[in-house]
């Protein structure tokens, strides 16, 4: 009896131990990316921001360790207060600046002391380099992504580059709990992840710093969807889908080629419908009947040959209709808005 206790308390001790460590070597892994920024370290494919005005320093794109972008310039109408969660080197918290130019709305948390002063060294660059940009327009705090100092319903939108996709499951919810927490009614959660749609081997997964690096803890997107809409969003928008890297045979303990993509979405902290939470992923119908319209009477009114976006749910259900009259596409990864929720 006392060695089966002994045994349990020894594994509970591994366990939890195993937990602490991928997160110590995560720190581990952006305290050298801090010290000696390393451009390949996440490949992002999209386009660093180019707008009138907008200088981003040579150190701030080398230490871009995102992979892809978050909040869209379209999400920064009406000085929201944002959050972001994991810095880097600040260039997507400079991108947000540019368009508030005060102190108060835009706050930056990071875990590691390291990134934290890199990004400030950043700051000062980046306001030789543009003549509206004050360090003081960004709040830094030191803080992890699991614990936010940050009041209830307080921020507007809270995003994350490429940090969550790290974090092992019962982190992850914490990380999305978190977010949802700190959210006002009908703020955003825009996230930028690494997805997998084929099964990780568990070597992979459990290999630290290769999860550190991103390259080994993605899930497939309707897994990762999943844990967002349990945490209670009620609309969530895929924004966008890219190829990210490969892990191939002669450079990764695995027997076959693992593709790996990135995704974009915005997670919207709406109720959540009756019937289950509206998930746009580009999903569009068009009514091509006789009628002047067609309307199924649940609040969507297709007008002859007009392109609908619509929400999964809404496409499954026009599907069931089983019309000749309308047509449904398939999701294309890209939807920027509109449609019918
Ligand atoms: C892959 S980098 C992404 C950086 C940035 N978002 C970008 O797009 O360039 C992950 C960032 O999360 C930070 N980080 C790691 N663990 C964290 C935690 N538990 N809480 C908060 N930040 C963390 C790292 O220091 C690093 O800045």
């Amino acid at each position: 009896m006392a060695q089966q206790v002994l045994s349990n308390v020894i594994k509970i001790r591994k366990t939890i131990k195993n937990m602490q460590d991928y997160l110590e070597t995560t720190k581990n892994v952006y305290k050298e990316a801090a010290e000696n920024p390393q451009p390949g370290l996440c490949c992002t494919t999209t386009p660093v921001w180019q707008l009138p005005g907008l200088n981003i320093p040579q150190k701030m794109l080398a230490m871009n360790y995102g992979c892809g972008s978050t909040v869209n310039p379209r999400d920064l109408v009406n000085n929201p207060k944002i959050l972001y969660v994991g810095i880097g080197g600040g260039m997507e918290l400079l991108q947000f600046s540019y368009f508030s130019r005060q102190a108060g709305n835009v706050i930056g948390i990071d875990i590691v002391d390291e990134m934290l002063q890199a990004c400030k060294e950043n700051f000062a660059d980046a306001e030789n380099q543009n003549e509206w940009f004050r360090s003081e327009f960004i709040k830094l705090i030191k803080a992890d992504a699991l614990h936010l100092p940050i009041e209830n319903n307080s921020v507007d939108i809270a995003a994350q580059n490429c940090l969550f996709n790290i974090f092992k499951h019962d982190d992850l919810k914490k990380a999305l709990q978190e977010m949802y927490r700190v959210l006002k009614p009908r703020g955003r959660l825009v996230l930028s992840d690494p997805i997998c749609e084929q099964q990780i081997p568990d070597n992979l997964r459990e290999d630290e710093k290769l999860r550190a690096l991103c390259l080994s803890g993605s899930l497939p997107l309707k897994e990762y969807i999943k844990l967002i809409t349990d945490i209670g969003f009620g609309t969530v928008e895929i924004r966008a889908k890219r190829a990210y890297r490969i892990l191939d045979p002669v450079n990764y303990d695995t027997d076959e080629l693992i593709f790996i993509e990135s995704v974009e979405v915005c997670a919207i902290k709406d109720p959540m419908p009756v019937d289950g939470p509206c998930v746009f992923t580009g999903k569009t119908a068009i009514y091509y009947g006789t009628s002047k319209f067609f309307d199924d009477e649940k609040g969507h009114v297709l007008m002859p040959n007009q392109p609908l976006a619509v929400c999964d749910k809404t496409a499954a259900a026009l599907k069931r209709l089983n019309r000749k009259d309308i047509f449904i596409s398939d999701s294309t990864w890209f939807y920027d808005g509109g449609g019918c929720c």
